[in-house]
């Protein structure tokens, strides 16, 4: 069973918890990495916990969700270590797992609806990486 960190900001607060519940169903264990409630964080904050839960070995992936998914997204990517990818649909959702093999999922909860949001995440768990050229292009972005 894998184990998908998420985290939020006041945002995505309300979509994050309503996605708890569909990793759930996918058969997911779910490590909330706040916030966990309506006040007001700083979204930088909750980048930096989920990066260091995915870090650790404790999680393989993640899903961070803010108002745009911009904020969350710019924060993560500081982390060379891995690759986000804000996604507003599914056609983006399956192709940063199989082009980009993104290890965390950034989705705007003023953007997308519960609807869209919940088949982006279904997609994105689904989708496994390509490889081939696609390794080739990742490898040319380590430093
Ligand atoms: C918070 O109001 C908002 O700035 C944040 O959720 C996010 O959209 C930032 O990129």
């Amino acid at each position: 069973m894998e184990t998908i960190a998420i985290g939020s900001d006041h945002g995505g607060f309300t979509l994050k918890e309503r996605l708890k519940a569909l990793l759930a169903d996918a058969g997911c264990e779910v490590t909330d990495v706040g916030c966990h409630s309506l006040d007001a964080v700083d979204y930088p904050d909750i980048a930096q916990t989920l990066v260091r839960v995915l870090a650790s070995g404790a999680c393989r992936r993640g899903i961070l969700i803010c108002g745009t998914g911009i904020g969350m997204s710019i924060a993560a990517n500081r982390d060379q270590r891995f690759r986000a990818a804000l996604c507003h649909d599914e056609y983006t959702a399956r192709m940063s797992r199989e082009h980009n093999d993104a290890d965390i999922l950034c989705l705007g909860a003023r953007v997308v609806g519960l609807g869209v949001a919940e088949g982006i995440v279904k997609t994105w768990l689904e989708t496994p990486f390509a490889g081939g050229r696609h390794q080739t292009r990742i490898d040319k972005m380590r430093h």
